[in-house]
């Protein structure tokens, strides 16, 4: 039996991961291990905490003493977790640190201690920095440009540099923008979905023309289950969807889905260091095998669905704690845009 722990399992992608992963496979055991971070949210997982196969443990990857209580006899890590908001690491960037370089350190080094035999990094196409034209390839150097993607650099290079010096057998992933179910509604798409149903301004940053490569979340998952099974130890591989657009256009999709108005569109002051477009060559990964399954229109309109029908999962977010980083965040450059301050 396949002996699985997948870090920030109760995360986003963790989550929807996890479930793909039970979908497809019988023999195996999964661990999660999570902190509970804000972002974490033991709601994503609970529909799964009675089953045999599934054990959930609370608790930081940091920490090493759990770490090496954990990890004897995993065949496999999947790293998942991770502070993830490219904003929040804007107002405080030393958990960044601490979770993404502090936190994956103690687990490589761990995972080397006891011998695992594949360790994949989930990384992010953030550390490429930001492209005009053309698209990166694994072989381009790292330009970070947020506390987020210099902290999730110093982790993808830290497992290049465990596998290069140690021979710890390490795999790579860096994805593109991730969208779909159980996404925390601080993230764009989400935020967007959730305040068009609220009636609630639609804040784009800057002129609303920056670019990502959006992947819906199960066609990254099924990429990062390919690669931690056929990837070749040692590399990295990129993984996008290829829909690329400004952020305008997916604003006025969500409008249309949601039939809410376009008055709610409000082009705020920008992000400090707003990376412009990200694009990737995924030509290595679809060597292995992967194709891609949702069309954007398609994963939009399932993820705006599942929204809809899960109002009590995302109220309970926008209710809590959220508040207060969204009003610290938002609701000045939101009022200078009414005031005709926010356009530049
Ligand atoms: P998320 O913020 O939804 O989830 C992160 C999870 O990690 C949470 O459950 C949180 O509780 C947990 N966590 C945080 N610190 C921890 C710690 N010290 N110990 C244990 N658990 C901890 O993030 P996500 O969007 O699901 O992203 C998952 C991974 O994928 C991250 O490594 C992220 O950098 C990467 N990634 C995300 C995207 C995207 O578009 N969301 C794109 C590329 C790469
Ligand atoms: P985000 O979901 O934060 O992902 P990332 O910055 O890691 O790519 O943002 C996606 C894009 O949407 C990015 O260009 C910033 C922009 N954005 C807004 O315009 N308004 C918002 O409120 C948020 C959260 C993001």
């Amino acid at each position: 039996m396949e002996k699985i722990l997948v870090t920030g399992g109760a995360g986003f992608i963790g989550s929807n991961f996890i479930r793909l992963l039970l979908r497809r496979r019988r023999k195996m055991h999964i661990t999660v291990l999570d902190k509970l971070t804000y972002a974490g949210n033991f709601e994503n997982l609970a529909d799964l905490m009675d089953r045999t196969d599934f054990t959930f443990i609370k608790g930081d990857i940091c920490n090493t003493r759990l770490l090496d209580t954990l990890l004897p006899g995993m065949d496999i890590i999947y790293n998942f977790a991770a502070e993830t908001h490219v904003d929040r690491s804007i107002l405080e960037a030393g958990s960044f640190v601490k979770t993404d370089v502090v936190g994956t350190y103690a687990l490589l080094q761990r995972a080397l201690k006891h011998r695992i035999p594949r360790f994949v990094q989930i990384s992010t196409d953030e550390v490429y920095g930001s492209i005009l034209k053309g698209k990166f390839r694994e072989v381009d150097p790292l330009q970070p440009n947020s506390p987020y993607s210099a902290s999730k650099s110093g982790a993808d290079l830290l497992a290049r540099a465990f596998y290069k010096t140690y021979g710890l057998p390490v795999v790579i992933t860096r994805s593109s923008n991730n969208y779909g179910p159980y996404q925390h509604p601080e993230k764009f798409i989400p935020l967007f979905i959730t305040n068009a149903i609220e009636g609630k301004p639609l804040p784009l940053y800057g002129d609303g023309m920056n670019v990502r490569d959006w992947i819906y979340v199960e066609d990254n998952c099924r990429a990062i289950e390919l690669v931690g099974r056929k990837g070749k130890l040692g590399e990295v591989y990129n993984i996008g969807g290829g829909d690329e657009m400004p952020n305008i256009v997916i604003a006025k999709k969500i409008i249309e889905l949601v039939g809410a108005s376009e008055d709610l569109l409000t082009l705020i002051s920008d992000r400090p260091g707003h990376d412009r477009r990200y694009a990737l060559n995924i030509r290595k990964l679809k060597r292995l095998g992967w194709k891609k399954r949702w069309s954007f229109d398609e994963g939009l309109k399932r993820t705006v669905w599942w929204y809809r029908r899960n109002e009590t999962w995302w109220r309970a977010i926008k209710e809590g704690t959220f508040k207060r980083y969204y009003r610290k965040l938002y609701h000045q450059r939101i009022r200078d845009a009414r005031r005709g301050k926010g356009k530049h």
